[in-house]
C-alpha cells in the first residue's frame, strides 16, 4: 500500500499510447461544408458576420467546391440568397436561381463532391419565415393582435408550405442535387418531398432531413447572412422548444418513416445529449450541424486572444463526434481537413 494501484497516467505517457488508445476518431469523409450563393458573376465577397465565410457566385462557387473536394471533403451544402422576395418565396424553385445554377456548375466542375442543398423558404419569403402566412395573420400582425398575446408566427400554413417545399426540392433534383435537405421544421415536408421526388423519377436523391432543429440563439449569424430573420414574431411555433428532448426523438422516427435517409440534429453544442440518444435509437445516420454561432463563438474568443481557435475546434468537432454524430455539418470543416492531414504527417 501506500501507492496508487491504479494508474491511469500510463495510458497517457507518450504521443504514441495516446494514439494507440484514442477511443474516438475523426476523418475528413465525416465533414460537410456550407456554402452561401448568391446571383451574379464573379462574385466572392467576405461576409462580415462570419470569419472565413463569403457569398459566392455560381461561377465562382464552382473553383471553392473544387478547393473543397480537393482537401478530401465530400460534402457541400448549399445556401442560396434571394435577388428578390415575394409571399410565397418563388425564387425558392426558380430554375434559374442561384442555386440551381450553382449545383450545375460544381457538378460540371467536380462531379465527385456530393451536393447537399438546404430546401426552406425563409431566405425568399418577405417575411423571413420558413413558410407561407394563412391570410389571417395579416390581421394578426396589427399591434393591437400582438398586445393581447396573438402568436402570429403561429400562423404559418403547413400543408401549404410543403407543397412550396416539395417544389423545391424537386427543381433541386433537376438541377442535379444530390442530396436535399429540408430545414424548416413543417410537419409531414419529407413525405411530401419524397413523393414529388418519386413521382418525377428521382428515385436515387436523398433527403437529409433537419429533424431535430431548435429554435436556437446560436442562428444569429447566419441570418445575418442570409438575411433571413423574421420580420416579425419568432421561429417557436415551428423549431423546436430547446429544453425538450423525447420530441427530438418522435421527430427523428416521423422523418425516417416518411422516408428520410439521414436525420439531423441542430444546432449540435447545446443538444449533445440528443444526439447521443438519436444515435442509441436509430440505425440511420445521423448528422449534428455545428451552426454559425457555435463557429463564430470561438473565432471571437480566439481572436480576443481567449483560446486557440484550431484546438479548440477540434475539441469541439471531437466532442460531436463522440457524442454519436456520423457527419458533421461545420464551418470549420476546411480547416478540420487540415489540421486532420498535419497530424497524420
Ligand atoms: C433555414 C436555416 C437556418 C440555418 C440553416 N438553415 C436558419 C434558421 O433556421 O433561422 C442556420 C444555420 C446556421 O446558423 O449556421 N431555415
Amino acid at each position: 500500500m501506500g501507492f496508487p494501484e491504479i494508474r491511469m497516467r500510463r495510458l497517457r505517457s507518450s504521443p504514441s499510447i495516446r494514439r494507440l488508445v484514442r477511443q474516438t476518431t475523426l476523418s475528413v469523409d465525416d465533414l460537410v461544408y456550407p456554402l452561401f450563393v448568391c446571383e451574379g458573376m464573379g462574385v466572392k465577397k467576405p461576409i462580415k458576420a462570419m470569419t472565413d465565410c463569403f457569398h459566392f457566385s455560381p461561377d465562382t462557387v464552382a473553383a471553392e467546391a473544387a478547393e473543397v473536394a480537393s482537401l478530401g471533403i465530400p460534402a457541400v451544402l448549399l445556401f442560396g440568397l434571394a435577388s428578390k422576395k415575394d409571399d410565397v418565396g418563388s425564387e425558392a424553385w426558380a430554375e434559374r436561381g442561384a442555386v440551381q445554377r450553382a449545383i450545375k456548375e460544381i457538378k460540371k466542375l467536380v462531379p465527385e463532391l456530393l451536393v447537399i442543398t438546404d430546401v426552406c423558404l425563409c431566405a425568399y419569403t418577405e417575411s423571413g419565415h420558413c413558410g407561407v402566412l394563412r391570410r389571417s395573420s395579416l390581421v394578426a400582425r396589427d399591434p393591437a393582435h400582438e398586445s393581447r398575446g396573438t402568436s402570429h408566427e403561429a400562423r404559418i400554413d403547413n400543408d401549404s408550405t410543403c407543397e412550396l417545399l416539395a417544389k423545391t426540392a424537386l427543381s433541386h433534383a433537376q438541377a442535379g442535387a444530390d442530396i436535399v435537405a429540408p430545414s424548416d421544421m413543417m410537419d409531414g415536408r419529407v413525405s411530401y418531398i419524397r413523393q414529388c421526388l418519386e413521382k418525377n423519377g428521382f428515385n436515387e436523391t436523398a433527403i437529409m432531413a433537419y429533424s431535430a432543429k431548435y429554435a436556437s440563439a446560436f442562428y444569429g449569424p447566419f441570418r445575418d447572412v442570409a438575411d433571413s430573420s423574421p420580420a416579425f414574431g419568432d421561429r417557436k411555433s415551428y423549431q423546436m422548444d430547446p429544453v425538450n428532448a423525447n420530441q427530438a426523438m418522435a421527430e427523428i422516427e416521423l422523418d425516417i418513416e416518411e422516408g428520410a435517409d439521414i436525420v439531423m440534429v441542430k444546432p449540435a453544442l447545446c443538444f449533445l445529449d440528443i444526439i447521443h440518444r438519436a444515435k442509441r435509437r436509430f440505425d440511420c445516420p445521423v448528422a449534428a450541424y455545428n451552426v454559425s454561432g457555435e463557429y463564430m463563438m470561438l473565432n471571437a474568443a480566439a481572436q480576443a486572444g481567449l483560446l486557440d481557435r484550431d484546438a479548440a475546434m477540434m475539441e469541439v468537432l471531437y466532442s460531436i463526434k463522440r457524442a454519436g454524430a456520423d457527419i458533421i455539418i461545420t464551418y470549420f470543416a476546411k480547416a478540420a481537413a487540415r489540421e486532420l492531414k498535419t497530424k497524420l504527417k
